[in-house]
C-alpha cells in the first residue's frame, strides 16, 4: 500500500508556481491577485480562508479578503461582487460557501465575473467542464486529478465509484473521471443517499472517491482489495489520544482499509492541501488570461 502524500504534492506545485510568478515578475507582468469574500463567523470557513491566503503569500501572490458580518442583504453582497468583478488588479474571486439561509446561493455564484470565477463555480464554466472545454475546474476535483497524474495511477478503463453528489466535489470528480482524457476514461458509478445495494458497489470499484460527509463511512469490507481510495473527507471528531481531545478523521475507517488497498489518501495530508493548491493554479490561469483572453 503505498500513501497518496496530498502535503508533500502540494508543496511540490507550491514551488513550481511561486517559480513561475517570480518570472511573471521578472518580465514585468503583475503579480496575480486572489480575492475572497469571507461572510459571517464560522469557524471552518475561517480557517479556510485563512490557509488560502496564507498559502497565497507563500507562491507570491497578493490576496485581498472582504469580510462581512452573517446579516448582509444579499443585494449589497452582490454589490461588492460587482465592485470586485471591475476592479481590473484582481484575477480571481471567492466567495467562502457555505453562505447564510438568507442569501441565495447560485444567485450569489451567478453574479460573479466568469473569468475571475477560479472556484469553477459559475454555471458557464460547469458547463464548460462538461464539454471539456478550457476552464477552470473546481478546485478540490481538480487537486484529485493532479494526484493522479503526479502518482502515474492508470484510470483509463477502470470503474470509479464516487460517494455523494455534492455540486463542489461529487458530480463535478463524476463528470471528469468518465471525460475521454487522462485522467479520466472511467466507468463512473455515483452513489448517494437513495442508492441501493451501496456496500456492493463499492466493492466492484477500482477507484474509490468517498465524498459523503460521514466521518468513517467506509470500512474495509466495503473495500475491493488494491483498489485506489481517495478520501475527500474531513471531520474534526472527539478523541482521547490527542492533548486537544480532537482529531481529524475522513469519510474513510484508514487503519483497516489502508491495509486493503493499492493506495489511499491520508486525512489530514492528503485531498485537502491539494485543493488550495488547485484554487493557486486557477489564479495564475486567470492572471495570464489562459482561459479567458
Ligand atoms: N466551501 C467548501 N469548499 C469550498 C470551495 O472549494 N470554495 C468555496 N468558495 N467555498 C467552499
Amino acid at each position: 500500500m503505498k500513501i497518496i502524500d496530498g502535503k508533500a504534492t502540494a508543496a511540490e506545485i507550491k514551488s513550481e508556481i511561486a517559480k513561475e510568478v517570480a518570472e511573471m515578475i521578472d518580465i514585468g507582468k503583475d503579480v496575480p491577485h486572489l480575492a475572497a469574500i469571507l461572510i459571517g463567523n464560522d469557524p471552518a470557513s475561517q480557517t479556510y480562508v485563512s490557509g488560502k491566503e496564507k498559502s497565497c503569500k507563500e507562491v507570491g501572490f497578493i490576496s485581498s479578503l472582504y469580510k462581512f458580518p452573517a446579516d448582509i442583504s444579499e443585494k449589497e453582497l452582490i454589490k461588492v461582487v460587482d465592485f470586485i468583478n471591475k476592479d481590473d488588479e484582481i484575477n480571481g474571486l471567492i466567495v467562502q460557501l457555505p453562505l447564510p439561509d438568507h442569501i441565495n446561493v447560485n444567485k450569489i455564484i451567478e453574479s460573479i465575473d466568469p473569468s475571475k470565477d477560479v472556484d469553477g463555480f459559475h454555471p458557464l464554466n460547469v458547463g464548460k467542464m462538461v464539454l471539456n472545454l478550457p476552464t477552470y475546474l473546481p478546485a478540490t476535483p481538480y487537486g484529485i486529478l493532479q494526484l493522479f497524474e503526479r502518482y502515474n495511477i492508470e484510470t483509463v478503463g477502470k470503474n470509479c465509484v464516487v460517494l455523494g453528489r455534492s455540486n463542489i466535489v461529487g458530480t463535478p470528480i463524476s463528470i471528469l473521471m468518465s471525460r475521454k482524457a487522462y485522467p479520466g476514461n472511467c466507468t463512473v458509478t455515483v452513489c448517494h443517499s437513495k442508492t441501493k445495494n451501496l456496500e456492493k458497489i463499492c466493492r466492484s470499484a477500482d477507484i474509490l472517491i468517498a465524498a459523503i460527509g460521514t466521518p468513517g463511512f467506509v470500512t474495509a469490507d466495503m473495500v475491493k482489495k488494491d483498489a485506489v481510495v481517495i478520501d475527500v473527507g474531513i471531520h474534526r471528531v472527539k478523541s482521547t489520544v490527542t492533548k486537544s481531545g480532537y482529531k481529524l478523521v475522513g469519510d474513510v475507517k484508514f487503519d483497516e482499509v489502508s491495509k486493503k488497498c493499492s493506495y489511499i489518501t491520508p486525512v489530514p495530508g492528503g485531498v485537502g492541501p491539494m485543493t488550495i493548491v488547485s484554487l493557486l493554479r486557477n489564479t495564475l490561469k486567470a492572471a495570464k488570461k489562459e482561459v479567458y483572453k
